[in-house]
């Protein structure tokens, strides 16, 4: 298949393009889009054909759901059911934007979209592109990470190129997207709401307006030996990963430098190629060949949005080892880490006591 790819300019959206995308989903095809947190690929949420295909091209488990996106309001009774007053806080406040909620589903969803499910997750993008592709669709968008199974999630549209050209039928590129981890995923269906993945909304805002917030324990660092099943499908599959052998290394932050310079310094002995992903305060106390600078602490947005980009680099030089600092602090500390200890396999190094943790 020869894959489309419009650049898009989301300040001035060029409406012929995005017809023409908006027709290729509602004729059952897919086509991958930018939003705020990562690109998407889409396809039409209420016909279970088109469902199928994105599982293909992604190779992606049919038991792990997609999340529908919606482009107002009104159309969220067309979804979900039983809708309770938190949904409609939570939209207020956050959408459009990167939270995506899980509520009943109407009859409406095919459950070939719900990984067969009772449950639907929602999100309305804030992403200008995105919107408009969902109201030019005339219906409503299931899109997954644009990723191939197992990979970091698109934040430029050359990994949407490099994943999935000539696997469908069009690529919008709207540049660089904004946050660089995907939606917190917010559960609305229990007694108390619950987070089954963290995001750029962070636990302290949703207690902002909720009150009591709950995380899902499977997610949380403390349980990482014990054997809980995430509520999220997706949550249980190993993510991100690189090809090469990712540590986290934690601690006192000059023991973290001293215990990369030392354990790089093995590597390039044995003769592997080895990386070092660091801040940009420290990028000149590594002795490493290959430091790669992953934003600075003082904005850890910087870290959120570069974190998927250098996993794929690294791919693409080929490095065999790679070494990270740790970023726990500031709100996003928690997603980062996520994704970031799913990309290491969980595989950390405590710097001031130098043993192998296992960490969620
Ligand atoms: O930021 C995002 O959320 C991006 C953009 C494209 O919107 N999308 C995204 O989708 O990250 P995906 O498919 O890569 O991740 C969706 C996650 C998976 O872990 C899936 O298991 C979970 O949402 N999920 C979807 N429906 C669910 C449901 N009904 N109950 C529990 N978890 C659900
Ligand atoms: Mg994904």
């Amino acid at each position: 298949m020869n894959t489309i790819i419009y650049k898009i300019d989301p300040s001035d959206l060029d409406m012929t393009k995005i017809k023409e995308a908006g027709q290729i989903i509602a004729d059952g095809g897919l086509v991958g889009f930018p939003t705020e947190t990562v690109y998407g690929l889409g396809a039409d949420a209420m016909d279970a054909s088109a469902s199928a295909k994105i599982y293909a091209a992604k190779g992606r488990p049919s038991d792990n759901p997609l999340i529908v996106h919606i482009a107002d309001l009104a159309s969220l009774t067309d979804v979900a059911l039983d809708i309770p007053e938190a949904a409609y806080k939570l939209a207020r406040r956050f959408w459009p934007g990167p939270l995506t909620m899980i509520l009943n589903k109407s009859s409406r969803v095919p459950l070939g979209t719900t990984g067969g499910l009772a449950t639907v997750a929602v999100r309305m993008p804030s992403d200008p592109v995105a919107l408009a592709l969902i109201k030019a669709s005339g219906t409503y968008i299931a899109a997954p990470s644009g990723n191939i199974s197992g990979r970091p999630s698109p934040t430029l549209a050359e990994h949407m190129i490099e994943d999935m050209s000539g696997k469908i039928e069009m690529i919008l590129d709207g540049g660089k997207v904004g946050i660089g981890l995907e939606s917190t995923i917010v559960d609305l269906t229990g007694p108390v709401p619950m987070i089954l993945r963290p995001g750029y909304i962070t636990k302290s805002m949703l207690e902002d307006v909720l009150g009591e917030v709950t995380v899902d324990a499977a997610i949380l660092e403390e349980n990482a030996d014990k054997n809980f099943r995430p509520k999220a499908p997706g949550m249980k599959y190993k993510h991100y990963a690189p090809k090469g052998d990712l540590t986290v290394v934690e601690g006192e932050p000059q023991k973290v430098i001293e215990m990369i310079n030392h354990l790089t310094g093995q590597c390039q002995e044995c003769g592997q190629k080895a990386a070092v992903i660091a801040t940009e305060e420290d990028l000149e106390k590594y002795q490493c060949e290959q430091v790669f600078c992953i934003g600075t602490r003082a904005h850890e947005e910087t870290i959120a949005a570069n974190l998927f980009d250098i996993l794929r680099k690294m791919d693409d030089m080929g490095i065999d080892v790679i070494y990270s600092e740790s970023f726990y602090n500031g709100g996003l500390g928690q997603a980062i880490m996520n994704r970031l200890l799913k990309a290491a396999g969980h595989q950390v190094i405590d710097a001031d006591t130098g043993a192998h943790k296992n960490c969620l």
